[in-house]
């Protein structure tokens, strides 16, 4: 029994190298310690013993069980620092690597283009007004001159949501609402949205945008207009930008103008970008129109003023040599990346 014992505890001893998991390990202890376990087999037979071999066997049995027992708890902790320190491997950060860039967003050129104007004008005291794109007829037309059956309404393509309701055509409803609001001196600029129903194709969009522009104040004339729309002209295009005005028509301005700039690709020889003809138009203006100023309750005896509109996706065209004008509106990353 003896010779089996030390056998048991060597056999136990060379089996642990084998061990490499909390499973096998608890294997292990069932096969040594267990009810049916090796050591306790051995336990039991002590009763065939005699009196005197029994303490000595019975010694040596406990040993060999408590070695064992030990073998087991030194494995055991041996095996979990082994299990954490596997567990950290593969959670180890390298806290010195470059982090995964993001890339950064950037301003549409539509707003690129409109902060600046909004800078130019803000420089020179105007404020900035917003107002609604679904419309009355009265602020879209009808307060700005052009009565219910005017040829007028014609050329604008209105979207109406019912007889007397529309999305605005132009910004020049704010001209009204602003005088509304506000008794002069004004001066104010209106950006925004604006609605036309027409087929998409490369210089045409059913939305697209505007900034109307308003001063009214004693003595304001047309070297006003021509003046300031000239620095306009200079920040927006470079100090050697030249301009023209020619005569035009408009409801709510009297006179009335649109205003070219001497086209900057071919300086005013003609080319592709100007069609040929030297120049490109940039804006609407004029006076605003006595009937106007009276509608607002703004006595044109006493006040005069200007206002001016110009479509935003044509100049930001003109700038950046933009061809295609739905570019602005597919929100496609390689075409936004260039600005
Ligand atoms: N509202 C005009 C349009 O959409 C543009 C315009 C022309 C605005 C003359 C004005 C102006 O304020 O004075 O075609």
């Amino acid at each position: 029994m003896k010779a089996a014992l030390q056998a048991i505890q060597q056999q136990a001893t060379q089996e642990l190298e084998q061990i490499h998991d909390a499973k096998e390990l608890e294997n292990y202890r069932v096969k040594y310690l267990g009810k049916k376990g090796e050591v306790t087999a051995i336990l039991k037979q002590m009763g065939k013993l005699s009196p005197e071999e029994r303490p000595i066997i019975g010694q040596l049995a406990n040993q060999v069980r408590e070695e064992i027992e030990a073998m087991i708890a030194r494995k055991g902790e041996a095996l979990k620092a082994e299990l954490l320190e596997q567990q950290l491997l593969a959670e180890k950060l390298d806290v010195t690597m470059p982090g995964a860039r993001r890339p950064l967003g950037k301003k549409h050129p539509l707003t690129q283009v409109l902060d600046e104007i909004k800078e130019i004008f803000l420089g020179m005291g105007f404020d900035v007004a917003q107002g609604p794109e679904v419309e009355t007829d009265y602020y879209n037309f009808e307060a700005l001159n052009i009565p219910k059956g005017h040829p007028a309404r014609d050329t604008q393509d209105t979207f109406y949501i019912s007889d007397n309701v529309v999305l605005r055509t132009q910004t020049s409803s704010m001209q009204i609402r602003t005088m509304e609001q506000k008794k002069p001196p004004i001066r104010v600029i209106a950006p925004g949205r604006v609605y036309r129903s027409d087929a998409v194709d490369a210089t045409h969009s059913p939305l697209f945008h505007q900034v109307e522009g308003l001063v009214v104040d004693k003595g304001v004339t047309m070297s006003d207009l021509k003046g300031t729309l000239e620095i306009v002209a200079k920040r927006l295009f470079g100090e050697d930008v030249k301009v023209r005005f020619r005569p035009h028509h408009f409801n709510f301005t009297e006179p009335s103008a649109e205003m070219d700039i001497m086209c900057f690709h071919c300086q005013g020889e003609g080319c592709r970008l100007c069609k040929g003809e030297g120049w490109i138009e940039i804006l609407g203006c004029g006076m605003v129109h006595p009937n106007v100023l009276s509608i607002c309750g703004i006595d044109p005896e006493e006040y005069s003023g200007f206002a001016f509109g110009m479509g935003l996706e044509r100049l930001v065209m003109r700038r950046f040599n933009i061809d295609d004008l739905r570019l602005f509106y597919e929100n496609d990353l390689r075409f936004l990346d260039q600005f």
